[in-house]
């Protein structure tokens, strides 16, 4: 028997097991959150006799006649304070890590109220933030601090509202104080749980699926194969994705699902799983998209390894090299990367009349609506998508990942489910940035004058297409960087290998062309014996200029003045670097984009219903600063809903730095 007391109340347990499965799910304590499991993230820090430590580590047996404390059991001016302080500042996008940040500012704060920045950084070492960058957390603790050792009160909120007018995050007081709902925080009456067994190798045949031994386990609610599916494709633009691999087929990466089990403890899912025999063949995995372009290489999808081919040319770019004073070419490898947003996947579905309600945490609610929809074979309207907090994305949760499957258990077991991914599976499941091999040749005169670049690049596509058409696009023509120069060659392939499938991220493939043009203009500098800023100086784009691929700066472009802005902050210190890149705001290249919001009066309070979704951006702030800015109406008037397809409407993803554009100007409109 163990005596823990949580917030100052007695708990007894004769059941061994981690410290924060006991708060979150069975006290309901849910401000602690799985970031990780594995004490590696800190977003689950609690106080244990006053000293903070990781709740996924500990176990109750270990814990034996402890006290802990979490954000719920902080006192109340506290909460007022960490909740005035981490908004007032900034402190506060997707929420996910906030709770552990207020529990490392409490152990710091008890013993000291006179901090230095140090002491605060030292403080939340063990903290991880995707999200912040940290500053504005240490400036949040450090306020803190100053309003308990001056005893403050809380300020009144006295702004606007209208757009450039300060307002603290209208989100921030849920997301500090642990009220605010993610998915993994919601439990449903009567919820099951379902995991899927993914493919032991990166390319198999499957050659046979026994599910007897695991039917057979008393938790085991449901197994699905394939054969389960109406529809076994997913896709976010192009349905190439199995949903669950069916026997006799090929897998294609490592996160490929083989059977989806359902279990009434999310304890046992493993267990059952483990249960499952698979039969594999095993092949020889592609994982160079080089290898992949080969004449003998084994097609990977029907219709063979290319997914897309990309051509940029403008002007005589040979003959511009040839006449070019100094030349660069390089080649550059770059890796895939991982977007390590803090909450990993977790998805409900919930049987709902002959369709399914799902609670999600994703950029979009309307392309889950559809993905769900074409697999399950029924209408959109019977699949309602509601949005919660969000703890991050960045562009790796546009994508199926745990949505169908919970989806799919829902609608063929009649029962709610959840699942959720382990920090392992998001890793090895979800997209990353694509692997790209880039040739590039850089060319500029005797001055220093940029006349030509060709270059070709390979990206890795891994197993689904994804994004990865529209990504390899921006990635050529985006790769002659901010400059004035009329000679552009680039060539782009996108290949299907066996890796992890390459997805959104942000930059969208420029990133990866940017870092290799910016390289081989280091180096022309060099070579001219000017300094890399003169240099982009010189070429910079200006208002009115033709950019490499053609299209036409707008009046708005400040490029030469930002770089004017860094020269002596550059210039004075030896180990500074530069680039130059431009952002767009949409979805760019002609492609139909569109806003919607509508603005309903409920018991004399606006309220903003668009789908836009917020990964941590901020869009709630965003709305309700183009309602102020337009109508004048006082912030505390205004109510921002999250996306829900039954009723806000489609504003499209949350992608491309679109959402304070087009969902903004679509509620200044409304
Ligand atoms: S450190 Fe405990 S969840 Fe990450
Ligand atoms: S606000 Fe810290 S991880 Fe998002």
């Amino acid at each position: 028997m163990y005596n823990i007391k949580v917030n100052g109340i007695e708990y007894q347990r004769e059941d061994d097991k981690k410290l924060l499965p006991f708060l979150r799910d069975d006290l309901g304590l849910t401000s602690a959150k799985d970031g990780c499991s594995e004490g590696a993230c800190g977003t689950c820090t609690v106080l244990v006799d006053g000293k903070k430590v990781r709740a996924c580590i500990f176990t109750l047996s270990k814990l034996d006649g402890k006290s802990v404390v979490t954000v719920e059991g902080i006192s109340d001016r506290e909460k007022e304070v960490y909740a005035y302080a981490f908004g007032d500042t900034g402190a506060v996008q997707c929420g996910f890590c906030i709770p552990g940040m207020v529990i490392s500012a409490k152990s710091l704060l008890d013993n000291n109220l006179e901090p230095t920045r140090a002491d605060v950084k030292k403080a939340i070492m063990g903290n991880i933030c995707r999200c912040t960058g940290y500053a504005k957390i240490e400036d949040a603790i450090l306020l803190s601090a100053k309003m308990f050792r001056e005893n403050s009160p809380i300020p009144e909120m006295s702004s606007s509202g209208k757009v450039g007018e300060h307002l603290g995050r209208i989100d921030a007081r849920e997301k500090v104080l642990g009220t605010g709902k993610y998915v993994d925080g919601i439990t449903v009456e009567g919820m099951i749980y379902a995991k899927a067994l993914r493919s032991k190798y990166p390319r198999a045949i499957v050659k046979d699926i026994r599910l007897d031994k695991a039917l057979a386990h008393p938790d085991c609610v449901r197994i699905l194969t394939a054969e389960d599916v109406p529809f076994n494709k997913t896709g976010h633009l192009v349905p190439d994705w199995d949903v669950l691999i069916a026997k006799g087929d090929t897998t294609r990466y490592i996160g490929d699902a083989i059977v989806l089990a359902a279990s009434t403890k999310k304890e046992t899912l493993d267990k059952i799983l483990s249960l499952v025999e698979v039969d594999y063949e095993e092949l020889t995995p592609l994982t160079n998209p080089l290898e992949a372009m080969k004449e003998d290489a084994p097609n990977l999808h029907p219709q063979g390894n290319i997914l897309s081919k990309q051509m940029i040319a403008r002007g005589n770019v040979d003959e511009a090299i040839k006449n070019s004073k100094y030349v660069v070419t390089n080649h550059y490898s770059v890796p895939m990367t991982d977007h390590a947003f803090m909450e990993p996947e977790c998805a409900i579905g919930i049987p709902n009349g002959d369709g399914v309600l799902m609670y999600t945490a994703s950029q979009s609610v309307y392309d889950e609506q559809r993905e769900i929809a074409r697999m399950l074979n029924i209408s959109p309207v019977l699949v309602r998508c509601q949005t919660k907090l969000v703890g991050g994305g960045f562009g790796g949760k546009e994508d199926m990942s745990v949505q169908h499957h919970a989806a799919l258990m829902a609608y063929i077991t009649k029962k709610p489910v959840k699942v959720k991914f382990s920090r392992q599976e998001s890793l090895n499941i979800h997209t990353k940035r694509h692997a790209m091999e880039i040739d590039i040749t850089t060319a500029c005169d005797e001055n220093g004058v940029l006349t030509a670049t060709k270059a070709m690049i390979i990206s890795d596509c891994g197993a689904y297409a994804s994004l990865g058409g529209p990504v390899l696009q921006r990635a050529c023509t985006h790769l002659g960087g901010p400059y004035n120069f009329q000679n552009l060659e680039v060539d782009g392939t996108c290949v299907y290998t066996n890796n992890v499938p390459g997805g959104a991220f942000r930059g969208f493939g420029v990133t990866q062309s940017c870092f290799a043009q910016e390289q081989n203009i280091n180096e022309l500098a060099e070579k001219v014996g000017i300094s890399p800023w003169e240099f982009r100086h010189k070429n910079a784009i200006r208002p009115g200029d033709e950019l490499p691929n053609g299209q036409i700066a707008g009046e708005d472009t400040a490029f030469v003045e930002c770089l004017e802005a860094v020269k002596d902050v550059f210039e004075s210190n030896p180990y500074a670097g530069i680039a130059g890149a431009m952002k767009n705001a949409g979805l760019g290249v002609g492609v139909p984009d569109v806003g919607r919001s509508n603005l309903k009066i409920v018991d004399g309070k606006v309220h903003i219903l668009t789908s836009a979704a917020c990964i941590g951006q901020g869009i709630g702030n965003v709305m309700l600063a183009m309602v102020c800015e337009t109508t004048g109406l006082d912030p505390s008037l205004i109510v921002h809903e999250l996306a829900d397809t039954a009723v806000t409407p489609n504003s499209g993803t949350t992608t491309a730095s679109r959402q304070t554009l087009f969902a903004g100007e679509a509620t200044r409109k409304a």
